[in-house]
């Protein structure tokens, strides 16, 4: 199998072929993933959420990324594998942000980093591309300031804030970055930048123009029972399928009917 690289993705642009990406936090999930056809599997700070139940983005550590992210790139035979950089791992300090890049790379044998936010974070890019460790970016709604947001609905509504991601994504772009995440703005706002910028932009709540698409794979796998943002498509109900296994399970067992002559020895 041919692995995808980031300048597959950037062939998949120029060709007009959008890109397919999931998170994926472990290994089961993401050899799933990966053997059907993933092009990215991002091993996303929504393991904060998602793996760990927290209710933000905030609390997951550098050592809990790389763990996650080790067990995604052993499962990872096409996939291109990124991996977040989580909050307080680079904000604010370069040499921080290349260290912690560093670590991810050397320790989980990723194949790139992510990390939230524009022109603030410039110098941070600057320094982990210097070091030859590909970068993409998330703009938009980025998770790690929903304190600074205080909601979770759509971001770059206001024109002085779409006017600032335009800025930043054409930052992003000129600073090498292979790809730009655009989260939860209006699909306007995201076919304007994705058709201003050259390397790709990966949607999610961004409407149909991006060069490709994320979502959190138990979102639309229906693992979460209960969250359905209408940028959602709910690919399964997982969670009442793996409900009604556990469900035949405890019966089989309280029933005496597992294990059964030919489940034994
Ligand atoms: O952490 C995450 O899952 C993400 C994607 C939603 C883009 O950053
Ligand atoms: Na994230």
């Amino acid at each position: 199998i041919k692995r995808v690289t980031t300048n597959t993705l950037q062939e998949m642009k120029n060709k007009g072929e959008k890109i397919a990406m999931l998170t994926a936090y472990d290994y089961s999930m993401a050899t799933i993933i990966d053997d059907a056809g993933i092009d990215v599997l991002l091993v996303g700070d929504s393991a904060s959420n998602v793996m760990a139940g927290h209710e933000t983005t905030l609390p997951i550590t550098l050592d809990q990324m790389i763990y996650h992210a080790s067990s995604v790139v052993r499962a990872a035979k096409r996939a291109l594998v990124i991996v977040d950089l989580p909050f307080g791992s680079y904000q604010g300090n370069s040499k921080e942000a290349l260290n912690s890049s560093i670590r991810i790379m050397k320790e989980s044998g990723a194949h790139g980093i992510k990390l939230e936010g524009g022109l603030e974070i410039a110098e941070s890019v600057s320094r982990i591309l210097a070091a030859g460790i590909p970068v993409m970016g998330h703009l938009g709604l980025t998770p790690q300031s929903i304190y600074k947001f205080g909601t979770y609905s759509v971001r770059a509504k206001e024109e002085a804030e779409a006017q600032k991601l335009r800025d930043d994504a054409l930052k992003l772009q000129e600073l090498g970055c292979f790809g730009v995440v655009l989260e939860k703005i209006p699909a306007m706002l995201a076919k304007e930048v994705s058709d201003s910028l050259y390397i790709p932009t990966i949607g999610i709540g961004a409407g149909p123009h991006c060069g490709g698409q994320v979502l959190v794979v138990h979102d639309m796998l229906g693992i979460n029972k209960g969250f359905t943002p209408r940028f959602l498509r709910q690919y399964a109900n997982l969670y009442e399928i793996m409900g009604n296994a556990v469900k035949g399970y405890v019966s089989d067992v309280k029933s005496h009917d597992f294990p059964n002559h030919k489940e034994q020895y």
